[in-house]
């Protein structure tokens, strides 16, 4: 029998409907090649209707995103909504309400893409951010009071139970035994841990307790590491070599992985994941909705082919995702950048190209 795999498209504003189309005619030729179907539906969540109806991302919504068999995103924004509104109400509410409680964040220099580190190669930057997705600073916790007085007081906690960071913990771990097996470069290398537990002494103790005692108890064969996430942010520039797979916690986990995004050749290339392990995942662009490069057909859709490659990965369609991985690889070799407007494609020329290098592969 065939496999069908059901999947929500949403493709949100700016160029992100312009990206998801590329996406897709790369799923259509894995699909075709590889011997599953893909069954899209598209879903109008966005900034245009939330400007149109007031409404983000409605309960019934949810349940009815809750039915896929996987969520593909272009990017949500726009310069007349006030920031909050739909990142809580679309972006957020999709991570807490479908717990997709990691963000897979793979930072990884392909060959031919520019990096801003010079003397750093593909050899030096292959590594893996997991954020976790759904606790800390995220949580809302907190308010305000005497608002608009010279009094006023805000807070916002960092929220940990033990229960998410070990969830989080066992994923890490368990993606870096797979590395380590995949490639014996990786195997040299430590799982790190990323925080700032000389000052977070309550949060940073529960991670980092959490991390030993799992390592110690469960991978034994792994070697960790520990880094403060002010120091992690130098070598991420100066030795992103020194690592494979790093975890940490969300708000941490979202400015390091903007690094990651730069280092690894900028927003035309970076990819993520929001992952349910056992539930609806969802995986996008890490560019945003890119108003002035809109309609135009120069912006690059490599970002959301590498977020189609992610989600076959998660779905268990290992060869496909890997030919999709191989497609890229070969297309970026021959274009001149993966800046907007300099690749020596247009948007839709790149998504021809890798889609024909995967139906042939
Ligand atoms: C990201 C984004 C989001 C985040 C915003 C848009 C809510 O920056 O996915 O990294 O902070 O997580
Ligand atoms: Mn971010």
């Amino acid at each position: 029998m065939v496999k069908t795999y059901y999947i929500a498209l949403i493709p949100g504003d700016g160029t992100g409907p312009e990206v998801l189309r590329e996406g897709i005619k790369v799923l259509d030729a894995a699909a075709a090649k590889f011997g599953f179907k893909l069954a899209f539906t598209e879903f109008d969540f966005s900034a245009a209707r939330y400007l149109r109806t007031g409404e983000t991302l409605p309960d019934s919504a949810v349940d009815e995103l809750r039915k896929f068999s996987s969520i593909f995103l272009g990017a949500i924004g726009h310069p007349d909504v006030k920031p909050g509104i739909l990142e809580t109400g679309i972006l957020l509410k999709a991570r807490f309400a479908l717990d997709q409680y990691i963000n897979l964040r793979p930072v990884k220099l392909y060959p031919n893409v520019e990096t801003p580190l010079r003397d750093k190669g593909p050899e030096h930057i292959d590594f893996v951010v997991i954020r976790e997705n759904t606790g800390g600073i995220y949580t809302g916790h907190g308010g305000a009071t005497r608002v608009g007085t010279a009094d006023e007081i805000a807070t916002q906690l960092m929220v940990y139970d033990r229960r998410t960071v070990d969830r989080c913990l066992k994923y890490a771990f368990e993606l870096k035994k797979k590395r380590n097996a995949k490639d014996p470069k990786y195997a040299e290398k430590p799982i790190t841990l990323i925080h700032k537990r000389n000052v977070l002494t309550h949060c940073g103790d529960l991670w980092y307790r959490a991390f030993e005692e799992m390592g110690a108890a469960q991978y034994p064969e792994l070697k960790r590491d520990y880094n403060h996430v002010d120091a992690a942010n130098m070598w991420f520039v100066k030795n992103p070599e020194w690592f494979d797979v790093a975890v940490t916690e969300n708000l941490f986990g979202d400015i390091i992985t903007d690094l990651g995004a730069m280092i690894q050749g900028g927003l035309g290339v970076a990819a993520g994941g929001n992952i349910n392990p056992d539930g609806v995942s969802m995986f996008e662009p890490m560019g945003g909705s890119a108003p002035k490069y809109t309609g135009k057909n120069v912006i690059n859709p490599m970002a959301a082919i590498g977020a189609a490659m992610m989600m076959l990965d998660t779905l268990g369609e290992t060869e496909a995702s890997q030919a999709i991985e191989a497609a890229m690889v070969a297309a970026m070799q021959q274009m001149k950048s993966q800046a907007a407007g300099q690749m020596g494609y247009s948007t839709i020329e790149v998504g021809d190209m890798v889609a024909d290098l995967v139906a042939k592969g």
